[in-house]
């Protein structure tokens, strides 16, 4: 391996402690606690996992949690009148509605009943189209973690030639807006796209978010380019479970500069950035 590992979990540490520095000071000074509901309906095992993470990792950093565990069949209609409930409460400064939501329920509909200011995924069409036209607003949490690893390792992102491969709206959009925000040459690649390979070996930055296991083999990387690999992929291996992600890592990591790796990448990044933005939706709320 030549390349430099960027080591998500040891900068999301350094996030949090922040974040719990920022919360100690308003409850201090203001008597102010910051407060995030997350909301799951079912129970998706995935789902669960990441909600008990978010639930725990709020309290550690001293803000309040509030969790809403809704059963599978929970009506539209129900889902609602509680993000009506928590829009209104003023203890509740983020809200965050875990995706998937069951097939019966409207996703957009949902995210777009969340009020624009508490909506600390970034996923509501108001802080979409702020983004979009570089105006603040809240930030996927996702992309804004892939950000700061990039920004951390490499300074200015300025001109560089980025390829986002995968263009879902949780990741792979919003990643693309802020590396242009950024200064990148950005290229969105997907399942459609032609000659894939001969895309992705022109960029400097490689964002994989495909959710396809090891897809992004070593010979597709220019050499010394920066991977952030965003993939969390369960597979069987040697009659084991194991986490692995988008890029092939062994591969990759030979050619690259510098990478990510699965876990311990963007994974905890993740989680930290919904802190952060939790504590901004509170300032905010506060003048
Ligand atoms: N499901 C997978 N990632 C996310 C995320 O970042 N936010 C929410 N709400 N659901 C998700």
């Amino acid at each position: 391996m030549t390349a430099t590992l960027i080591d998500g979990k040891a900068f999301a540490v350094t996030v949090r402690g922040k974040v719990a520095e920022h919360v100690a000071r308003l409850v201090a000074d203001h008597g102010i606690t910051p407060g995030l509901a997350v909301v799951l309906v079912g129970e998706d095992p995935a789902s669960q996992v990441y909600v008990r993470s978010k639930g725990k990792q709020t309290v550690e950093v001293g803000m309040a949690s509030f969790e809403h565990k809704l059963p599978a069949d929970t009506s539209e209609a129900d889902l609602l009148a509680l993000v009506q409930r928590l829009n209104a409460d003023p203890a509740v400064h983020g809200i965050l509605v875990q995706l998937p939501l069951p097939k019966h329920l409207d996703e957009s509909l949902v995210i777009n009943a969340i009020d624009p200011a508490k909506d600390v995924d970034g996923f509501h069409i108001s802080n979409v189209g702020l983004l979009a036209t570089g105006q603040k607003s809240m930030v996927p949490c996702t992309p804004l973690g892939c950000l700061m690893l990039l920004r951390d390792h490499l300074g200015s992102l300025s001109g560089k030639d980025a390829v986002v491969i995968g263009r879902s709206n949780i990741v792979g959009k919003p990643m693309a807006q802020l590396l242009l925000g950024d200064s990148c040459t950005v290229t969105i690649a997907h399942s459609r796209t032609r000659d894939l390979a001969d895309v992705v070996r022109q960029a400097d930055i490689v964002i994989a978010a495909v959710g396809r296991p090891e897809m992004v083999p070593g010979d597709w990387i220019k050499p010394g380019a920066t991977v952030i690999d965003v993939g969390i992929n369960r597979i069987e291996r040697d009659g084991k479970t194991v986490l692995v992600g988008d890029v092939d890592f062994a591969s990759c990591a030979a050619v690259a500069g510098a990478i990510t790796p699965v876990p311990g990448g963007v994974g905890p990044m993740t989680i930290a950035c919904l802190l952060a933005n939790t504590v901004t939706a509170c300032c905010r709320a506060n003048g």
